[in-house]
């Protein structure tokens, strides 16, 4: 999938599917993230092309996009979740969608958060140390309940991206280390209310070769070979998720393509029977959405042009926080000679930016798509500078749905106390 794929430009105006995205910034105001369901939906059979007749579940990784609307569309095409949080089950549980299909990843999951997930009968727990799952143990004991887990293993192998979003190496801070995952295996075995259900792996996110995770897979069944020999049977392989999708000239696999690699891979060792899930995230999500902005200003320096636009890193931190690179678009392209701009927002940090060096023809009040804004954007947002949260839509033909309310600004300091007397 193009970053534009579901976007086209219809008229000399660009669209979400087919309704014009001027109008989407008359109605609801800039900046906005906009989601075609199209290609939510494109995004997710993709992956159902690749398991046609396979016993395996694909648990979308929630935290690249947690709006209620499209968990809701995920869950009802059938798929379960990949969980961080007892936030992100509540959540799961409030769009509808069922948290026995969950799976709750992470490294540091609080008792409470233990405690909600063995109340709502999550699937399995995706367990990161040996101190995590003692503590599983003894919350699953003292609620006379049985907790599924698999252990994460980190089967150091380099997932060759950014060091940022890269976690299957030794120095990273996840998983359990290969050389005493079988050791640690046998442990959970022994221990009261745990119930060993499988083996989970996730080496990075933005995988733009099928390579570490054939070499990430060939590590996992090693074990799960030493786990037979101990007598210690699983019921499913979770190979996590981290398939790329294209910003700019990348060539990710075919998330079909993908998978079709890796069956062959778990077939031809044996394991063809045992049940595979999948955490994918940013490739179900990270071509379905834009964030639209308003050009506020043209600032014209000696060395540089800027256009200072009204979203900004707290919207899309990924540039800021990794240089990442996102398309970004005349929503109505004028004709003429182009400038390089660097688009920046109106945060107060030189860190501020969404692109550098673009060549646009520009000017003030006309409307920019940031591409490639489905996921880890509204995400990973934040209220810096006292900004409100932009709204979220989802296009379904030329049907338009608020999926989420702009922020009110009174919101954002409703929790705050003021003390009496504070100077005196
Ligand atoms: N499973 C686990 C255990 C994960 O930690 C992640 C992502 C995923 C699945 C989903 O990975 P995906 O399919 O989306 O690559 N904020 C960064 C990405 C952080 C990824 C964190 N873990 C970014 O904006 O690039």
């Amino acid at each position: 999938m193009t970053p534009t794929q579901f976007f086209p430009t219809l008229n000399g105006v660009m669209h979400a599917e087919r309704v014009p995205l001027p109008q989407l910034a008359a109605q609801f105001g800039t900046p906005l993230y906009v989601y075609s369901k199209a290609a939510l939906v494109a995004a997710w059979e993709n992956y159902q092309g690749g398991l046609v007749n396979r016993n395996a579940l694909v648990c979308y990784a929630m935290k690249t996009n947690s709006n209620l609307a499209i968990l809701r569309l995920f869950g009802e095409l059938g798929s379960g979740f990949d969980i961080v949080s007892g936030g992100e089950l509540l959540r799961v549980i409030a769009a509808g969608c069922d948290p026995k299909k969950a799976v709750f990843s992470g490294v540091g999951k609080s008792a409470e958060e233990i405690r909600l997930a063995l109340t709502h009968d999550v699937l399995c727990f995706n367990v990161e140390s040996e101190s995590e799952l003692l503590r599983i143990s003894e919350v699953a004991t003292a609620m006379n309940k049985s907790a599924r887990v698999s252990l994460r293993v980190n089967p150091n192998v380099d997932a060759k991206t950014h060091p940022y979003i890269s976690t299957g190496l030794k120095e990273n801070k996840f998983g359990v280390e290969y050389e005493s995952a079988l050791d640690l295996y046998k442990r959970a075995a022994s221990l009261p209310h745990i119930e060993v259900a499988g083996i989970d792996c996730h080496i990075g996110s933005q995988l733009t070769e099928i390579r570490p995770y054939l070499d990430a897979l060939d590590k996992v069944l090693d074990l799960v070979d030493a786990l037979a020999k101990h007598g210690i049977k699983l019921h499913h392989l979770d190979l996590g998720g981290g398939l790329g999708i294209r910003y700019d000239k990348e060539e990710p696999p075919a998330a079909a393509d993908l998978l079709a690699q890796l069956f062959a891979r778990i077939e031809s060792r044996g394991y063809g029977a045992l049940k595979v899930l999948f955490e994918p995230g940013r490739s179900l999500v990270g071509n379905a959405g834009v964030l639209l902005t308003k050009v506020e200003y043209l600032k014209h320096n000696a060395d540089k042009n800027f256009a200072i636009v009204d979203a900004a890193m707290n919207d899309l931190m990924r540039p800021a926080l990794y240089d990442a690179w996102h398309g970004i678009d005349a929503v109505r392209p004028r004709s003429g000679v182009p400038t390089t701009y660097d688009i920046v927002g109106p945060v107060c940090e030189s860190g501020d930016w969404l692109g550098k060096n673009r060549a646009l023809k520009l000017e003030q009040g006309d409307l920019l798509a940031v591409l490639s804004a489905g996921s880890y954007a509204m995400a990973m947002s934040s209220n810096y500078n006292t900004r409100t949260r932009a709204a979220e839509v989802m296009v379904d033909g030329d049907a338009v749905y608020l999926v989420r309310e702009r922020e009110r600004v009174q919101d954002l300091f409703a929790l705050e106390r003021v003390p009496q007397n504070l100077a005196g």
